[in-house]
């Protein structure tokens, strides 16, 4: 079975009401990043970024998957199919999809805020002061900040290496070094880039689906038959 890797970011997850980062009407329009996404946010305003990650955890459990994750979900049936997402959301997994790795970490979980290895599943959308890990330090959320180390980079690294197929999904490759996944692949490999915008992707080799990831991924089953 060819090995077909995806990248995915918040594009994908955008039919199913979750909100983008950089798109007209994205998160980042309505908040500094600095104030609610760094370890400095954490320290110096708490109940902020405290706030804003339960907000989107809350909106979260309304979600469901949509045709994209599904369509992605059903070619595990041709394709060894890997997941590599920038997203905290769980849709993936909930449409299905057996081999997700979350480089951003997930909304759902929380762990340990003096040891990174102690992770934990949040029961019900709420993480609140006082809520401590075994060890009786606070928990934050559980996911990767800017300035942060991205712990699953070298998993995804190898993975976009092995890569017969590589898809990329409803990311603006902004930020790195998730972007920086596509200079791994091998060369010459088919590179399909599914966004209603064109990214910076190029290559004679890149081909260009034009839609949303639902309508985007029925489109490139069709063109996976071509090849
Ligand atoms: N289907 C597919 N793509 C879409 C859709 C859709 N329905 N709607 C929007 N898009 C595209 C946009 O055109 C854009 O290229 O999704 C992309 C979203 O880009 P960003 O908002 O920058 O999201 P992303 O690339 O995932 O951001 C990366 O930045 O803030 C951080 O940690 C956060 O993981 C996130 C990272």
């Amino acid at each position: 079975m060819k090995k077909l890797v995806v990248l995915s970011g918040a594009g994908m997850s955008q039919e199913s009401g979750i909100r983008t980062f950089r798109d007209m009407g994205g998160l980042w329009e309505e908040y500094d990043v600095m104030e609610v996404a760094t370890p400095e946010a954490w320290q110096r305003n708490p109940e902020l970024v405290m706030r804003f990650y339960n907000d989107r955890r809350k909106q979260l459990y309304g979600c469901l998957p949509n045709a994209g994750h599904i369509g992605l979900f059903e070619l595990e049936k041709d394709f060894d199919v890997e997941i590599i997402t920038q997203n905290v959301d769980d849709l993936h997994e909930r449409a299905g999809s057996s081999k997700v790795l979350h480089l951003h970490g997930e909304l759902k979980k929380v762990r340990s805020q003096k040891d990174p290895s102690l992770i934990y599943e949040l029961d019900g959308w709420e993480l609140k002061f006082g809520d401590k890990c075994e060890k009786g330090s606070q928990l934050r959320p559980h996911i990767v900040w800017f300035g942060e180390a991205v712990p699953a980079m070298d998993e995804a690294v190898s993975i976009a290496e092995k890569a017969d197929i590589f898809v990329v999904i409803g990311t603006s490759l902004d930020v790195y070094p998730a972007a920086g996944l596509l200079y791994y692949t091998q060369p010459d490999i088919p590179i399909f880039v599914i966004d209603p915008h064109e990214p910076p992707v190029s290559g004679k080799n890149v081909i260009f689906i034009e839609e949303k990831a639902g309508r985007g991924v029925e489109i490139l089953k069709e063109k996976l038959k071509e090849l």
